[in-house]
């Protein structure tokens, strides 16, 4: 059955003045999905003008964008950064489906559809939709944003949603709060008790060990060894450990900061090998401190090699707009250790060397992000001292891992890759 042609248009905005940056064009036609941008006059008149996206130059003109697989998105970028990606779309879908049960005159969702079902609260990023209206999609007057103490009836409602045993009243729940970010694992977006925007992430029904606590050890460990990480801590309401994580594409006084992946960064496909070299090209060219964030990058890649974080893929990084058309590496997030995987990296080192499998690739790899040899190696030792508190940090009241959840995570931290680390300390 082939149906009309959709065709949906929205103006897309930026910050909280909701400044005019374009239009964004969504089409269906049969199957096929795809979207059209262009920049506004006055953007490209505007002082504060930038390319939001690596794949829209500042120009005028029309640039259309078609997925090039069922896994990418048919939007520009740094539109796809801020849609749903398996956990919201999941929630998205089921309600759909048992809307779609009561009126079968429903359509199936689009691409549209989802992008256009993010809260505009608590859209990652500054970037912002509006419709014809005049409304921002989607408007968050009809869903108040979670305070710390609903956490409880949200990880319960999406523990049923992962069970399969929703009802259309806790999808109804879900919808704007847990819809909000992309991501796999099941989360909401929550108020911290000094309002700040924050994520709260739960257990999963398919996890082995204590992932929650596993998530927010990894990233106290980062900033523990000097590296920026996001903040965090567990929150237990209700019975349900919550990782609840501060956003940082929103500052202190509550302004949205652009955002970019480094998937986005690299303009990549999902299923796309891709290395850190690239990144480190990339940050060259368009980052604010370019010698910092290679380091940082470096030390982040030592990190996660020796505490096993081997989901590394590239959206799993994140870039924060930093005025002039520049940009920094965000904090780190999304850190696991994985006490039973190999320790093998998702994102290449180099195109040349492939996975990270081993120290002596990140010290060889070294100068390539500005640092010698010589230095890299004290760096790594340096950094392994610090790995080696990771037990304390464990037990510690914000992270509350017990001693034998520390034993499960123990071979995530203590290996023979860590010894070597620690013997480069003279
Ligand atoms: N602290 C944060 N501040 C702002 N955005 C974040 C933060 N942490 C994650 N994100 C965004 O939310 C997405 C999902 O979060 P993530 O922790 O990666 O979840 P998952 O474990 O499901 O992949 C990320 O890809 C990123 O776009
Ligand atoms: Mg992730």
């Amino acid at each position: 059955m082939s149906a009309r042609p959709l065709r949906q248009q929205v103006r897309v905005v930026i910050g909280a003045k909701a400044l005019t940056v374009g239009q964004l064009t969504f089409v269906r036609d049969d199957r096929r999905e795809y979207s059209g941008f262009s920049y506004a006059s006055e953007w490209l008149r505007s002082r504060d003008s930038f390319e939001v996206s690596p794949d829209l130059p500042l120009r005028a003109g029309f640039v259309t964008r078609r997925a090039p697989s069922d896994l990418d998105s048919p939007f520009p970028f740094a539109l796809a950064d801020t849609a749903p990606d398996a956990w919201a779309a999941r929630v998205i879908k089921r309600a759909h489906a048992k809307r779609r049960a009561e009126d079968p005159t429903l359509t199936p969702l689009t691409a549209f559809d989802y992008l256009a079902s993010v809260d505009d609260f608590s859209r990652l990023g500054a970037l912002r939709l509006v419709n014809s209206q005049g409304e921002f999609l989607r408007s968050s007057t009809q869903h108040r944003t979670p305070q710390l103490l609903d956490l409880g009836k949200i990880a319960a409602a999406a523990h049923k949603v992962e069970a399969g045993n929703d009802t259309a009243a806790d999808l109804a729940y879900l919808l704007g709060k847990a819809t909000s970010l992309g991501g796999l694992r099941p989360k909401c977006t929550v108020l911290e008790e000094d309002g700040a925007l924050a994520i709260g992430k739960f257990a999963s029904v398919n996890d082995e060990r204590s992932i929650v606590r596993g998530e927010v050890l990894a990233l106290r460990v980062l900033a523990h060894a000097g590296s920026q990480a996001a903040r965090a801590r567990v929150v237990t309401i209700e019975g349900a450990d919550v990782a609840v994580i501060r956003r940082f594409d929103r500052s202190s006084d509550g302004a949205r900061v652009p955002y970019l992946s480094g998937g986005s960064l690299l303009q990549s496909r999902r299923d796309e090998d891709r290395a850190y070299t690239e990144l480190a090209d990339a940050i060259r060219r368009i980052g604010a401190a370019p010698a910092d964030d290679l380091r940082e990058l470096w030390r982040r890649l030592v990190i996660n090699f020796l505490i096993t974080n081997v989901d590394d893929h590239l959206w799993n990084v994140g870039f924060l707009y930093a005025g002039d058309g520049k940009w920094r590496l965000a904090p780190a997030f999304d850190v696991n250790p994985f006490p039973d995987k190999a320790r093998e990296s998702k994102t290449w080192l180099s195109e040349a060397s492939g996975p990270i499998t081993s120290l002596e690739q990140l010290l060889t790899e070294a100068p390539y992000f500005g640092l010698a040899r010589a230095e890299a190696e004290q760096a790594a030792g340096a950094i392994a001292l610090k790995l080696a508190h990771w037990r304390q940090i464990a037990e510690s009241e914000d992270v509350g891992l017990n001693g034998a959840e520390l034993a499960e995570f123990a071979p995530a931290f203590e290996h023979d890759d860590a010894r070597a680390a620690l013997a480069l300390v003279h």
